[in-house]
């Protein structure tokens, strides 16, 4: 059996079977020998030449492994060293030499012993391998970075300028692979294969690791921060502890608040239960806070707490006057609603509304209401509203969820009958997220608000002895259902006397002391305030006015700041431009010229009364009829309105049948004047196409409110007062208003009417008859039905109902 020349020889050689460790060449392994036939084994071979055949068995935890349970291919190895130990077994360093293979295994002698062939590594040098080696060395060397177990220089230094057969051998020596790789890579006996493999299995094993590590960081962070709370909680305990505040005495403290808070008995069992909730958990928790600010939440709205209501009407009557001026059905109307609230115990009446322009005291009444009954005042502004949540609350599973605007106004009360005022209820809107006005309707409606539920605060609150007001600037938008539950107070613009008396007694005290002047530092003339009114505002309140006095306020101020106490100044016409610069609003509407297709309506608008300034102006094509600037639906059906109108009298207007096929009209409002109440723009549309078309001038002193049907007649309109106000602010002394209107006008103060030439009209025709600046040639040859002298009387306006003061 030991003939074949080529072949290395066959040798006898005494073998260890190991376990858990596969050893290669050239590998340099400690180990520890106890089984008594691998001593013997041992003993054996250090009596010899000191080599031992060394294979690893299948299975590790076999004790007496038959030779069919031992890997056939092994590894021949050299004793360095062996140590016995004390306790009879021993220490041996072995270093690999070369592979071998068991050609025959025999334990006659109780110990095994082995007929091996060595099996020699050929490496034949070329491009390939040498791609191959730099692979591995460059795989490995990253394959050391990360694995962390092995260090870096020894190994970096044991593969060094090795050949394919030693490096692949020393590699799969130090690699953390299981037992069954390595014995295969051992088996591997052509480098080249083996390196390969090798490569391959490095790769896997980065990728590993690298994933290892990214968790391992994650889970290592984690770790840090559960930790790092943990000793943070502990040592705020402590640091409690060492004050004498204990959690404790703080929950005990809730707990005398919740007892003392005077809640209902729905919301002193929810607060209860809370409470002991709060106990259970650790109090740095995320939930425990939220836990807090319920409680928190609970205990800040007023449970019990009220004004002392003042109850005399003439003690209220006092106030009222003393806050304001004028206004005198307004605050008999306040007046009158009080004496009923009193009498009628259970107030089940409606609620007060003040519907009118910004700036005429809605808000500043609602102050006085409150300071003439006693009561806490609280505003809240509903503009833009249009989430239920913001009236209601979110529900406590939300993160960051707090009571509805409803709660936190009554929190900011404090008391239980505030005078809650809702601002601008008309501009809540409705979208998708649930109906803010639902809501609003059960907060007023004095048969459920007694139990308003809120989603946050979860537990029912009586809101029935709040005193409610809403304002709005228009009431068309208000929903109707509120509307039913609404006493409505309409408050109108003030005229040019009453801002100046405002400003008077009012406004320019206000203002004086706030900026700490004195009432010699500064006064204003009245053509001052006049001067202010009439050049740097235009509204229909007093918002403006008060802000420019306040300028005024401020600048003089300064001067007296600078120069002394001394300094006494007195706002007139003339000086007013020092204080507040360049004159906003110049020229009145009624000093411009009359033009073509520009006409002066009198418009409605949130703001008060406005001048609407309508042009038309045409161009050729085929009869398209475009209207520029949001105008929405109801602009557009007067101007076909009007249109209608004008087709229908062409031949009088002197237009050629069928005009309108051969041009574009084109209709342009400014933005920021369409008019709120619908279509009283019907008019001044018509005015402004007929001069357009007719190429007549409109005149522009005149202007003009009133609603148009198809065929040309007038109906009435609302907002008169506001709209003959603008008109006076814009020096326009002529103005043509629907027949329908002529009741209203007992409502207008005589110091309004004495200011107008007013012509009620109850037809187009007599419209374009006062406002174009002469009548139009009817068209010559043509036989109208209805001539147009016979229609509009012209050269006698005194036939018409004209009111002329
Ligand atoms: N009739 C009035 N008498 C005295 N001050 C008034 C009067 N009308 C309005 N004001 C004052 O004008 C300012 C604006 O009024 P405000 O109540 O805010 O108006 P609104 O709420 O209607 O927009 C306030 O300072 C208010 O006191
Ligand atoms: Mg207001």
């Amino acid at each position: 059996m030991l003939t074949n020349r080529e072949k290395p020889e066959a040798r006898r050689v005494p073998m260890l079977p190991i376990r858990d460790v596969v050893i290669f060449p050239h590998m340099m392994t400690p180990f520890v020998v106890g089984r008594e036939s691998s001593v013997r084994a041992l003993e054996e071979a250090l009596a010899g030449d000191k080599k031992v055949f060394l294979a690893t068995q299948h299975d590790a935890s076999v004790d007496d492994p038959k030779p069919a349970e031992i890997y056939q291919v092994g590894t021949i190895a050299s004793i360095v060293q062996s140590v016995k130990l004390p306790d009879g077994n021993v220490k041996v360093l072995v270093e690999g030499v070369e592979r071998g293979r068991i050609l025959s295994l025999n334990d006659e002698e109780g110990y095994f012993r082995a007929v091996v062939r060595a099996v020699p590594q050929k490496v034949e040098p070329s491009p390939q391998l040498e791609a191959a080696v730099s692979r591995v060395n460059s795989l490995f060397e990253q394959y050391v970075k990360v694995s962390q177990s092995l260090n870096y220089e020894t190994m970096i230094a044991a593969v060094r300028g090795e050949d394919a057969a030693k490096l692949s051998d020393t590699i799969a020596a130090n690699l953390q692979i299981s037992i069954e790789e390595k014995q295969e890579l051992l088996e591997t006996f052509d480098p080249a294969e083996r390196l390969q493999r090798i490569g391959d299995i490095l790769d896997i094993e980065i990728e590993k690791l690298n994933m290892d590590r990214s968790i391992q960081g994650r889970v290592k962070k984690q770790m840090e921060r559960a930790q790092r709370e943990y000793y943070l909680n502990e040592k705020m305990k402590a640091i409690q502890k060492e004050l004498g505040r204990g959690e404790k005495s703080e929950l005990d403290e809730l707990k005398k608040k919740i007892e003392a808070a005077g809640m209902t008995a729905e919301a002193h069992e929810k607060a209860t239960q809370e409470l002991k909730r709060l106990e259970m958990m650790p109090p740095m928790s995320a939930e425990s806070t939220v836990s807090r600010n319920y409680l928190d939440w609970l205990l800040a709205v007023p449970w019990k707490k009220k004004s002392r209501e003042i109850r005399d009407i003439d003690q209220a009557e006092k106030v009222l006057e003393e806050d304001h001026y004028g206004l005198e059905k307004i605050k008999e109307r306040i007046l009158e609603y009080l004496a009923v609230r009193r009498l009628v115990k259970e107030a089940k009446g409606s609620i007060l509304c003040f519907v009118g322009p910004p700036g005429v005291g809605k808000t500043s009444l609602g102050m006085s209401i409150a300071r003439a009954t006693g009561r806490k005042f609280v505003r809240l502004s509903l503009g833009g509203v249009r989430d239920e949540a913001e009236v209601r609350g979110h529900r406590r599973t939300y993160i960051g969820a707090l009571p509805g605007q409803i709660i936190q106004m009554m929190k900011k009360a404090g008391t239980k009958n505030p005078v809650f005022m809702l601002d601008e209820v008309e501009k809540m809107s409705t979208d998708f997220r649930g109906d803010p006005s639902a809501a609003l309707l059960e907060v007023l409606d004095p048969e459920q608000n007694y139990m308003f539920q809120d989603h946050y605060l979860d537990v029912e609150y009586d809101l029935s002895q709040v005193f409610f007001i809403c304002t709005a600037n228009v009431i068309h938008t208000i929903p109707p259902a509120l509307q039913d539950r609404m006493e409505v107070l309409r408050l109108s613009g003030y005229t040019e006397p009453e801002k100046i008396e405002i400003a008077k007694r009012f406004l320019v005290k206000k203002q004086r002391s706030a900026a700490g002047l004195t009432d010699k530092n500064l006064q204003f003339a009245d053509a001052g305030l006049s001067a202010i009114i009439q050049s740097y505002t235009r509204e229909a309140g007093v918002r403006n006015l008060e802000r420019e006095i306040a300028n005024v306020c401020r600048k003089v101020a300064r001067k007296v700041v600078k120069g002394g106490q001394e300094i006494e100044i007195v706002i007139t016409p003339d000086n007013i431009g020092e204080y507040l610069g360049v004159i906003k609003f110049r020229d009145t509407v009624a000093e411009k010229h009359n033009e073509i297709g520009l006409a002066t309506g009198l418009a409605w608008t949130e703001v008060g009364g406005q001048i609407l300034a309508t042009e038309a102006t045409l161009m050729d094509g085929k009869g398209r009829l475009t209207l520029t600037g949001k105008l929405g639906d109801v602009m557009q059906e007067s101007a076909q309105a009007a249109m209608s109108y004008i087709r229908s009298r062409s031949h009088l207007l002197g237009l050629q049948r069928e005009f309108y096929r051969r041009v574009d009209i084109h209709i342009h409002v400014p933005e920021g004047a369409i008019p709120k109440d619908g279509p009283s723009a019907g008019i001044t549309l018509a005015t402004t196409l007929a001069s357009a078309l007719t190429q007549i001038p409109v005149r522009r002193d005149v202007a003009m409110t009133g609603e148009i049907t198809l065929r040309g007649k007038v109906l009435p309109i609302g907002g008169l007062k506001e709209k003959l106000l603008a008109a006076q602010r814009a020096g326009i002394h002529t103005v043509i208003l629907p027949k329908d209107n002529q009741k209203d006008m007992a409502d207008i103060p005589a110091l309004i009417q004495k200011d107008f030439t007013i012509h009620f009209v109850e037809t187009m025709d007599e419209v374009l008859q006062i406002a174009l600046e002469r009548p139009p040639v009817p068209l010559a040859g043509l036989a109208p039905e209805a001539p147009i002298r016979a229609e509009f009387p012209s050269d006698d306006l005194s036939d018409q109902e004209s009111l002329t003061h």
